[in-house]
């Protein structure tokens, strides 16, 4: 799984083989230029999923459900994870946290929408975790995260995230539940494992970048690459070359540079008329 947040970025995850493309909150940070996630509005994720899913991806298409669109009632929640799949085209949704989520999990689930958990460290919940921390280093938190992993696939969860947690946590969880789970921070025992697009690729320019990440290409330093040979061709006059140029036929071009000459327009109307 990796995520995406609009055509390009879903394309290219496609092409590339992806099971699953997530349209992320990460968004927020990713692409939007927030510190975190919870600025990010229904409204805002259903924009981005609706590029990705218009491009017809063979992945499904998870959404991610932003901070407080699940927080407040089970209508409101079935409502928002609706405009997931009716306004954004997406096949499943994604929301974050354990027992507490579950009458709201339930409440999607009946109204026939795949829900995927979120689990470990879980970044809407930034400040109540006192910053963005590995989660369940301890035995009794892991223990009640390996809870609410089993809690979430008795409801009926398609598949869990697991974020920032130890290995054997991540471990246990997988070889507890029935349905698989996805690492990113996880270690190398979850059945699948996703990472945010713009860290995989290096389009992050100059973003931090957590531990767990591994780049696999520097796309941001090729842009640059890219764009500075691109002004220094402008300057030199090497771009537009003919190649990038369109021309008029040559009669065209004949009576055009006659019709410009300002001392002569009785005759270049004559000429038009010809
Ligand atoms: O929003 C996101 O990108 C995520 C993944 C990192 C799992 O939730």
């Amino acid at each position: 799984m990796v995520t995406a947040y609009d055509a390009p970025t879903a394309r290219i995850a496609d092409r590339a083989g992806a099971d699953i493309i997530l349209v992320g909150d990460s968004v927020a940070n990713v692409v939007l230029g927030y510190d975190d996630t919870l600025a990010v509005t229904v409204d805002v994720m259903i924009h981005h999923t609706a590029a990705v899913t218009r491009t017809k991806p063979d992945a499904l298409v998870v959404g991610d459900m932003p901070w407080l669109s699940y927080h407040s009632s089970t209508e409101e929640t079935v409502r928002n994870a609706g405009r997931f799949i009716q306004e954004g085209g997406a096949g499943a949704v994604k929301l974050e946290g354990g027992r507490k989520r579950l009458p709201m999990i339930d409440a999607v689930l009946a109204a026939e929408i795949p829900v995927m958990g979120h689990l470990g460290l879980t970044p809407q919940s930034v400040h109540t975790m006192g910053g963005y921390r590995v989660q369940g280093r301890e035995a009794y938190a892991a223990y009640e995260l390996i809870s609410d992993a089993n809690a979430l696939t008795d409801a009926g969860v398609f598949s869990i995230v697991l974020e920032g947690v130890p290995d054997v946590v991540a471990e246990i969880v997988t070889k507890e539940i029935p349905v698989p789970t996805i690492g990113i921070g996880a270690g190398v025992s979850c059945d699948g494992q996703v990472l945010v697009f713009h860290d995989v690729t290096g389009l992050g320019a100059g973003e931090y970048l957590p531990k767990f990440v591994k780049q696999y290409a520097q796309l941001a330093d090729d842009a640059v690459a890219a764009l500075e040979e691109f002004f220094a061709d402008v300057e030199s006059g090497a771009f537009p070359s003919d190649a990038e140029t369109y021309h008029m036929p040559a009669k065209s071009e004949e009576i055009l540079r006659n019709l410009s000459d300002p001392s002569d327009h009785l005759m270049a109307d004559e000429a038009m008329e010809r």
